[in-house]
Order: structure tokens, then sequence, then C-alpha cells
């Protein structure tokens, strides 16, 4: 780490840290610490507040310092301008590419990519594979994540297409999907990067089985293949027509802008997914033409630092007040955890304090009946983000939508202020930081806007802390080892001996 990183952090370090409820004495405490993106002409925007955390205007100024010493700003430039900054694999990280922001050659691949999407979804709707009904995604992690959270988030009423996102190896999975699908109106999406994991290849037979033993004609005539290895998906046995391809360089977990997000735009239509695309745009624009605090994915990064590596919090919590959100907790949990828990830095040395904290969450207002109790007065410090829409999602009687929000609020307020009471399980402590997050409405322009936030919160997070968010090595070994028990020959440890035998597999 070099002195000038060390020193940021040392005076970050010796920062008295007053009551939450103190730091309101600051009449402009709101205004300085929320910030808007707008999402475009008539198109609403997102509030994001972080005045009930425990950030100060001295506080971020010396966060500002960290982001200088540590080269914030030209880390963000090799990002956005498809350099290398994936080192461990030589690689650029060109998910921003798939919304117009980046190398040239990139965007216009892209571009071409997109449009050859768009031809297949189209031609799909136009009845060129027969009548479709239903669409069974077989995908794993970010194969997986993005395109379960969006068709969830914003299917609500669009749906054209009834969509199956299955990714676990359990038969159950498939089963359920089965049971819910027609066989002679499905269509079957491989989304693999790589076109090898193996549950998704074995999932991905399954189906073609399923076809087969139901009397599908050309099961083979039914798949789409979603993947960055086309000729793997040609040796598969797919059509060449229906594999839509993606660049190597955009990571898993940064995936559902390319051809992985297939099925939101045949649910949702193609204009919804460009939607989505514009409103990651307008964030990446926000990223990169913003410096200092102002930058609000750079500032999440400092609340996020701040309370992992100087309040020594081991989980943050996010919880979305908002059914159609309810995925977003698991989404961020690969996206963040996958990326930004290291060991070591980019140049190979151990780090110097926590990295990333553990995701974890749920949905409001059913987590207040279950995990809250923990979070007012456990002896875990858990940093909570609220995610809420002020738009409804729903057509019923409005005061469902009030009363998710007024409880949404409610829970900042009360974790905050705190109460007393004489009788000690009774008293509340208090002191507890939330940050709140309000879109507008929950459309697929802010649905992708919040996506590429955290995606940029988290390369600041990696960024402050030296770290490289984009590989992932830390997933192959038990890969690995399952793989050997597969092949057989090999012991392993009296325990897992014992385990493999008494299921029947050694
Ligand atoms: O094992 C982890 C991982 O490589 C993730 O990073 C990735 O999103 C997932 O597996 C699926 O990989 P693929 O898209 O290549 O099937």
């Amino acid at each position: 780490m070099g002195d000038r990183i060390a020193a940021a952090w040392d005076k970050l370090g010796q920062h008295p840290a007053p009551a939450l409820m103190e730091l309101f004495t600051d009449p402009d405490r709101v205004a300085k610490l929320a910030g808007r993106i707008e999402l475009g002409e008539g198109q609403g925007g997102i509030l994001f507040d972080w005045s009930k955390t425990h950030l100060t205007d001295s506080l971020l100024g010396d966060f500002e310092a960290l982001a200088e010493a540590a080269g914030f700003a030209k880390a963000r430039d090799k990002l956005l301008t498809g350099a290398v900054v994936n080192p461990s694999e030589g690689r650029a990280a060109e998910h921003t590419a798939q919304r117009g922001i980046g190398r040239d050659t990139s965007v216009e691949e892209a571009f071409a990519l997109h449009h050859r999407m768009r031809l297949l979804v189209e031609a799909i709707h136009q009845g060129a594979l027969g009548e479709v009904r239903h669409l069974i995604h077989v995908g794993i992690g970010g194969s997986a994540l993005g395109p379960a959270l969006a068709v969830d988030a914003l299917g609500h009423d669009l749906a054209l297409v009834d969509v199956h996102v299955v990714s676990n190896i359990d038969g159950c999975a498939l089963e359920r999907a089965f049971a819910a699908c027609d066989p002679a109106t499905t269509l079957l999406a491989v989304a693999s990067k790589t076109f090898s994991t193996v549950e998704t290849m074995t999932n991905a037979q399954s189906v073609l089985r399923w076809f087969e033993q139901n009397g599908v004609d050309d099961p083979g005539g039914r798949v789409i293949a979603l993947t960055a290895n086309p000729e793997a998906a040609v040796d598969w046995g797919v059509d060449e027509t229906r594999i839509l391809p993606f660049p190597e360089t955009v990571g898993g977990r940064y995936s559902v802008w390319t051809s992985i997000g297939f099925p939101i735009a045949l649910a949702m239509g193609w204009d919804e997914f460009v939607s989505m695309l514009e409103g990651a745009r307008v964030v990446d624009e926000h990223f990169r033409d913003t410096d200092g605090r102002d930058n609000l994915p750079l500032r999440a990064a400092f609340a996020d630092l701040y309370y992992a590596r100087l309040r020594d919090c081991q989980t943050r919590a996010c919880f979305a007040y908002d059914e159609r959100l309810a995925l977003l907790p698991a989404y961020l949990q690969q996206l963040e955890m996958e990326s930004n828990g290291k060991r070591v830095m980019t140049d190979g040395q151990p780090v110097t304090g926590p990295t990333a904290p553990i995701t974890w969450g749920g949905v409001g207002t059913d987590a207040q009946h279950a995990v809250f109790q923990l979070l007012h007065q456990g002896t875990h410090l858990v940093p909570v983000e609220f995610i809420a829409s002020i738009a409804p999602g729903d057509q019923l009687d409005p005061m469902h939508h009030r009363m998710l929000l007024m409880n949404c609020f409610a829970q900042g307020a009360a974790l905050m202020a705190g109460q007393d009471s004489r009788a000690p399980a009774r008293a509340y402590p208090g002191d507890r930081p939330t940050t709140t997050i309000l879109c507008d409405d929950l459309d697929a322009a802010a649905l992708g806007a919040l996506i590429a936030f955290h995606e940029h919160r988290t390369f600041a997070n990696a960024v402050l802390m030296g770290i490289n968010p984009f590989d992932q090595f830390g997933v192959e070994l038990g890969k690995d080892i399952a793989h050997k028990i597969e092949q057989g020959g090999t012991r392993f440890d009296a325990s897992t001996q014992a385990l493999l035998e008494a299921a029947g597999l050694a």
C-alpha cells in the first residue's frame, strides 16, 4: 500500500463518531448528504440519501483524499475506456460499452450484437419459431440472477412470454419449471458465458430430453444460446442463427446488458430492454463526469468503507420496500461478494483491512416481522439500505403503498433515534445507520440505473481497497474437488470420505 493511501486511512481512523441525531444540528445536513440522479426528460429520477449515516463534511473530505491517493480518477478512466482493469486475467471489463460508454470498437460491437438479438426477439414474437408461450432460461450466477431480477421486477403486467429462470443443478428446480410449461410452446435459452458450466449444461440436456419425451418434433430447434463462447454452442448442436454471442470482456455478474438479457427483451419487448440500457447509461455518464463526493456511487463506497473498515461492520443489509425487487438482495450478493470478497490486493499483497462485507437482505415489510429485531436491539452494527419507489407497482387501494412507504421511513427513523426505557429489554440504543434510495417510479430505466449504480459502487469500493473486482478464482477449488469426486479414485479427508460413503457416492 502506498504511503499516501496509508496516511489517508490513518486520518480517516482518527475521526470522532458523534451520534447520528447530533449530526442534524447542521440544518443543511439533508441537502448536503442527499443527491439525485435524473433519468432524463419526463423520466423521473432516483434520490439517494446518506443523511442518516455517520458521514460528515470532514469525513467526506478525507475519503476524497483517499480516492485521490488510490488513483480513483485514473482507474475509472481505464474502466470506461476499455483498458485492462482485470490484471490477473489480462482483461478489460466492458459492461458499460453495452450501454454506449467505452472504447469505440467495443461500443460498435455491442450495438451490432444487440441488433442481432433484436432481430431474433422480434422474429420469435412474429412466430418464426411457432407459438411461444414459455421460456425456460437455464444459467447460473451472473447468467441467471440479472434476468431473474429484471423479469420479476418488470414483468408484473407486461410479460409477453412466461419466463422460468432455472439455475440449480437440483432437479427439483427444473421439475417446477416443467410443471408450469407446455413443452409444445416452450423455448430453451442456454445462458452461459463459458458454455461449459456443469449445472447449466446438465439442466439444458434435461430440458432437451423433456422436449423429446413430450413429443416435440425438433427439440434442437427450440434452443437459443446466450454465450461468449459461440464455438462451444455450435459444438453442442445449436444452430448459428440462434446463437447470441457477447464479448469475453463482459464479466458474468455484469452481463445482464448483453444477450444474457434475452429473456427480458423476449418477455417485456425490445423497448423495455433498451430502457434498462438507457437508465444504466445515465448513471455511467454521472459516474464518468462527476468528481468527489458528488459522484454518488463513489459516495456510496465512502459509506460502505466507513462501516466496513472503520466501524468493523461485517455485514450490510439491503431491504427493498417493493415486492418487485425481492430478488435484488440475491443479485447484489453476487455482484458485491463475488467482486470484492478478496484477501489480496491487485499487486498480490495481503489486504490491509476487511474487504466486502457480507451482503444480505430481504423485502419490507416482511423483514420487519422476522429479522429487524436484531437490527434494532442486537449487538451487531449493521448499515441498512432501504430501496423504494414513490409510484406504486400495484393497482389496489393506494393505502397499500402508503403503508409500505410509511413503514420504510419509520424504520430508518427508529433505527437512528432509538428510545430509552427503564426496562432494559424495551430500550432501543438507536444511532444505527441507514441509507435510503427512493425511485420516483420503478420502471425499466430506473431498474437499469439502480443496477449500474451498484456496479459502479462495487468498482469504487474495489479501487479504494486496491483490489481487483473482476476475477473470481475463489469459486474454482470447490468445482475441482466436485470433479474429482465425480471421477472417483481420490481419497479425501475422513469427514468428507464418510459423507460420500453415507450417500453412496464413494
Ligand atoms: O462459478 C462462478 C461463475 O463463474 C460466475 O462468475 C458466473 O456468473 C457463473 O459461474 C456462471 O458462469 P457461466 O456464465 O460461464 O456459465
